[in-house]
């Protein structure tokens, strides 16, 4: 997917804001699990997002999107975003990002999706880097029934830092 930035998407520097680039990240990735698995997805969870360069007003940004592990209704989405001039140039690495993206029913639950093929070595060595990161994920989130109850701390989040 490729992209046109817009005066509408930059501060007053003329630089592309972060969260712009995330939700086009969470589009790609949307777009990604949903073609897999035939099925809506929500996102679960973005690990870590690292901006390594700027991205000016005019430039064109390139998300290349692929999945690297799929677990029964989880799919982790790689994607890597490439910045260039409109009108051609060197293209440079901007972010990278791993999504985690969950099948679910039309009522919100999660249902099992159909396995990854894995061809080639190097994707069964990414598969299994995907794996790694998503127990390390697990290790993180909480067990599933608590989600409805907001914790102490959630509910002052709202009161305290509202804007
Ligand atoms: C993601 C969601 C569907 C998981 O539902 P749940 O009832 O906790 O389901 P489970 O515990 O059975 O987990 C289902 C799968 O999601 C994965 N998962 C759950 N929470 C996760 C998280 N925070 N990060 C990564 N994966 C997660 C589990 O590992 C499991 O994977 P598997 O089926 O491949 O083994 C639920 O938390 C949800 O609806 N969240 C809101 C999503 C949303 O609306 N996102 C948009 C922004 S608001």
């Amino acid at each position: 997917m490729a992209r046109l930035t817009l005066p509408t998407d930059v501060n007053f520097m003329g630089n592309v804001f972060g969260g712009v680039i995330l939700e086009d990240i969470d589009r790609v990735a949307y777009i990604t699990a949903t073609r897999h698995s035939g099925l809506n997805a929500v996102t679960a969870s973005f690990d870590r997002v690292d901006f390594e360069k700027p991205v000016h007003v005019g430039q064109v940004l390139d998300f290349d999107a692929h999945l690297t592990f799929v677990g029964r209704s989880s799919m982790e989405v790689a994607i890597e975003v490439r910045a260039e001039a409109l009108m051609g140039g060197p293209k440079y690495r901007v972010a990278r990002a791993w999504v985690t993206m969950v099948a679910v029913d039309p009522a919100g639950h999660p249902v099992p999706v159909r396995p990854l093929a894995l061809r080639s070595g190097a994707e069964r060595k990414e598969f299994e880097a995907g794996r790694q990161r998503m127990d390390e994920r697990r290790r993180h989130f909480r067990p599933r029934g608590r989600r409805s109850r907001a914790s102490s701390s959630e509910k002052n989040m709202g009161a305290k830092h509202a804007v």
